[in-house]
């Protein structure tokens, strides 16, 4: 990446892309507005299963978004290998079993990150868990571990373009 202006498109990657990723890129974008930086970055998600192709986000997931100011967009779309594994800098799965079938839908290792490797304070193992079988409390958990992951992506990001730009 040899261009800070390369390094920003970014795409949260989970099972169903109707709870977590759509989650993970509201927040992100409602952090990147808050710091005033959104223009910096595209943001999108996408599932790695076809259940829910073309619904709008679990209400679950609508409604903590909701309780915390956030909107989610979009409607749930499947990772399309060809397209993304290139457009998108980095790829962002919410647990290992997306991160593992990211790799072997042949996603380069290098642009592939757990989200919640960017939170210094989270321990292994580094999955967001899938909250869709759970009750309403399992998407407020989500919630916070999503909103503190992204805050430290948003920095780290943040931080490497400051780097380049100073070079
Ligand atoms: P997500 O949650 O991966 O966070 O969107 C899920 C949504 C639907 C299913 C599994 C997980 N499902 O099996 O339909």
């Amino acid at each position: 990446m040899s261009d800070a202006a390369e390094t920003n498109a970014l795409l949260f990657v989970c099972l169903g892309n109707i709870c977590r990723s759509p989650l993970a890129e509201g927040v992100f974008l409602h952090l990147a507005h808050e710091r005033g930086v959104a223009e910096r970055f595209q943001v999108d998600s996408a599932g790695t299963g076809r259940w829910h192709v073309g619904e709008r986000p679990d209400r679950r997931a609508l409604a903590v978004a909701r309780a915390h100011g956030v909107t989610l967009p979009g409607r749930a779309r499947v990772v399309d290998p060809a397209a993304d594994f290139e457009r998108f800098d980095l790829l962002l799965p919410m647990d290992r079993e997306n991160e593992r079938t990211l790799l072997a839908l042949g996603a380069p290792r290098d642009k592939v990150r757990l989200l919640r490797s960017f939170d210094p304070k989270a321990k292994a193992p580094l999955d967001v868990p899938d909250p869709y079988f759970g009750d309403g409390d399992g998407f407020e958990r989500v919630y916070r571990m999503i909103e503190r992951a992204c805050a430290a992506l948003l920095e780290a990001l943040l931080a490497q373009t400051k780097a380049e730009s100073g070079r």
